[in-house]
């Protein structure tokens, strides 16, 4: 009897809840469909915590086990990642550049057309970002990444004059040191290299944690592999702060470890809070709980030694970034009311973390991409060579090198890898509740409902509408070129628009060195087409940092070395030696880790926060100029 009663309580409760959810469903339809933009029906959010973090369970049973009649683009729409995987095509079947999702709890707009994506990024009160999806990035304090209104132009004006051309100068000779140091670990001491890089992400990993850390902090660190080298004990002169394996008083770990053990494990602090992740049981949640702690006390002690040097004098202009924020903030004035020191720590926090991981991804996916295109490869050899006039590395500078590596093959190389591998493949955007936003695409308006979440979509890069087909492309092959790596592309002298119109900040003082940067060299794409970096107000302020940190490095390398997949797995050394060089069977060999290496690029890669590969690895051997293994041009 009571049994009854229970299961009738809870058949009635899922039943009320069922028909809520299938109302509210209905509504959302409609309101999407009010938009006259095309929508597609999705059961739940996709977007959700549950269902991001555990989608990959679920969907392949839906693909096996739904009728095919109940199939259909919506479940190609579960995977959050899809615009990488699937490019422009649900715009194409769907037959506009612009579409929503209606679900029962929300409506997303998921956005690859030019035109939108302009009026999206300039229009910056019409579309905030939706805070809540940034919550991760305040722990150590508010910053210009998770603020928006005021707030956020207060810490965009502290942070703008950090990113000036003293800074760029700075990134570039810390760049050209640690990828010396970074090409010493891949070839070997005898710097012959010819010897297998199982895990090329790892060191371009730390190769741009140490970049930020001496260019954003002044922090010295020096790589496991060099440690105990009298050169890189001299190289630490002039530093505020030299760190390696040790443990320094008061500390429990190094900063090296510190400071990885963090960013990697950043996320897990929106799920877990700090102060309970201190008292986890498991031991891998204690040790990000320390982790946290450790990189405050490291940054807590260099804001005090700094704010000591700026006060006295002492410091060298505002080289760094950490530097120039407490030299700007006004701190030491005691003057300004609004700004504290978790202001400064969390835009510390904030740079580490967005300058790492971007960067690493570019430089681990251009190393791939090169390998697996020997022609483009060669070509940037040529041009780098051309660039440096064959000049050492030490003889190489901001202001002569740097403008000249702008306009060529190595620029079109970062610019070809951003383009297939952004790093943020979901730029987020929002309209508030209760504020319906219109836009424009070709003369038609559209009004994107309020209380949207907006997504700047990475298929933008793959839409043939702004990245055409070589005019001599043979007709079959014309559709697959967005999504082939052609940095060759970008090097056309044929402008195909000239409408580049930099947004005008209202307060210049926003701004930071991210305006007008095209090269005249350089092919020029539709205002609104590429977004890597994303666009407008809240595009990214390290744009130029990252692009002179990348040029360096692809240049240091390919100064001197080429780039191989690793096919140990597929044959031996001595197997590979015996098989003709240029021949058909070396071709074949290699095609096969080709082809395999783009799978994985594709099917394995996913985001955390950026997109990197996961669970897998794509394995690479540099060599010699010269000594090529592989090599078809
Ligand atoms: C290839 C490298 C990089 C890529 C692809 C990249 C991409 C982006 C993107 C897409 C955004 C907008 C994010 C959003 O709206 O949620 C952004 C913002 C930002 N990035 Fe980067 N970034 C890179 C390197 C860097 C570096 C090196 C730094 C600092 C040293 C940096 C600092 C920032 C900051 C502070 C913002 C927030 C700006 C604001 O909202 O006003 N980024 N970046
Ligand atoms: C890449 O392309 C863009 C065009 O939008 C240009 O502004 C930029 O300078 C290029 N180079 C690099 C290295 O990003
Ligand atoms: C690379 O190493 C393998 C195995 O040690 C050797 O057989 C081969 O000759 C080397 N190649 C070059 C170019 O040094």
């Amino acid at each position: 009897m009571v049994l009854t009663l229970v299961f009738s309580a809870l058949a009635a409760a899922i039943v009320y809840f069922l028909g809520n959810t299938y109302r509210k469903l209905l509504r959302n339809v409609a309101l999407a469909k009010s938009s006259g933009l095309p929508v597609v029906v999705m059961p739940w959010n996709a977007f959700s915590i549950f269902w991001l973090s555990t989608f990959f369970l679920w969907t392949p049973l839906l693909r096996k086990f739904l009728p095919a009649s109940y199939q259909g683009l919506w479940v190609d729409l579960l995977d959050p990642e899809w615009g990488h995987r699937i490019g422009h095509l649900p715009y194409k079947k769907l037959g506009k550049d612009v579409f929503l999702l209606a679900s029962p709890t929300i409506i997303h707009c998921f956005v690859a057309d030019a035109e939108a994506m302009t009026q999206i990024t300039t229009r910056r009160t019409d579309f905030p970002k939706p805070l809540q999806m940034y919550r991760a990035l305040d722990i150590y304090g508010k910053n210009l990444v998770s603020t928006e209104g005021a707030d956020w132009r207060m810490h965009r004006k502290l942070a703008a004059p950090s990113f000036g051309e003293k800074n760029n100068e700075l990134v570039f000779t810390e760049s050209l040191h640690h990828a010396k140091s970074l090409i010493g670990l891949w070839t070997g001491v005898d710097g012959r290299g010819n010897q297998t890089v199982v895990e090329p992400s790892s060191g371009a990993m730390n190769f741009a944690l140490y970049v930020i850390s001496s260019a954003g902090f002044d922090v010295r660190v020096v790589w496991p592999h060099e440690e105990g080298l009298p050169a890189a004990e001299r190289k630490s002169e002039g530093k505020s702060m030299f760190v390696g394996s040790e443990v320094p008083p008061g500390h429990q770990m190094n900063y090296r470890q510190a400071l990885s053990e963090l960013l990697h494990n950043i996320m897990l602090t929106l799920i877990i809070p700090p102060r309970f992740l201190s008292k986890s049981p498991i031991v891998a949640h204690r040790e990000v709980a320390k982790a946290l702690g450790e990189w405050g006390q490291y940054m807590d002690e260099l804001y005090e030694l700094k704010k000591t040097q700026v006060a006295s004098g002492d410091a060298k202009g505002g080289m760094d970034l950490f530097e120039a924020l407490i030299r700007g903030s006004g701190i030491l004035d005691e003057k300004t009311i609004n700004l504290q020191k978790s202001d400064l720590l969390g835009n510390a926090f904030v740079l580490m973390l967005a300058g790492h991981e971007t960067t690493a991804n570019t430089l681990h996916f251009s190393l791939i991409y090169l390998a697996m295109h020997s022609a483009s490869q060669r070509r940037l050899q040529e041009d780098i060579e051309g660039n440096t006039e064959g000049k050492p590395v030490e003889a190489w500078t901001y202001d002569e090198h740097f403008p000249k590596f702008f306009g060529s093959m190595t620029a079109a190389v970062m610019n070809e890898t951003l383009r297939l591998m952004q790093p943020v493949v979901n730029i987020p955007k929002s309209t508030a509740p209760g504020r319906p936003q219109q836009i424009t695409l070709d003369g038609e308006h559209y009004t994107i409902p309020g209380g949207c979440h907006i997504f700047l979509n990475c298929a933008i890069h793959r839409n043939p509408r702004y990245w055409p087909a070589p005019s001599d492309a043979l007709e079959a092959e014309k559709d697959e070129d967005v999504n082939r790596f052609r940095p060759e592309r970008w090097l056309t002298k044929t402008k195909i628009s000239d409408d580049f119109i930099d947004i005008s900040y209202d307060d210049e003082e926003l701004r930071g060195p991210s305006g007008e940067d095209t090269s005249s060299q350089l092919f020029k794409p539709v205002k609104g087409s590429y977004i890597p970096f994303s666009d407008g107000f809240r595009s990214c302020i390290g744009r130029r940092f990252a692009q002179v940190e990348i040029l360096a490095v692809l240049a240091v390398i390919f100064s001197q070395y080429s780039v191989e997949l690793a096919v140990d797995d597929l044959a031996s050394d001595e197997e590979v030696e015996r098989m003709p060089k240029g021949g058909e069977e070396r071709r074949k060999l290699y095609q096969q880790a080709c082809d395999r290496a783009e799978y994985y690029l594709k099917a394995k890669a996913s985001s955390i926060i950026t997109l990197q590969l996961r669970g897998v690895t794509i394995p690479i051997r540099f060599v010699r100029k010269g000594e090529e293994r592989f090599s078809f041009v």
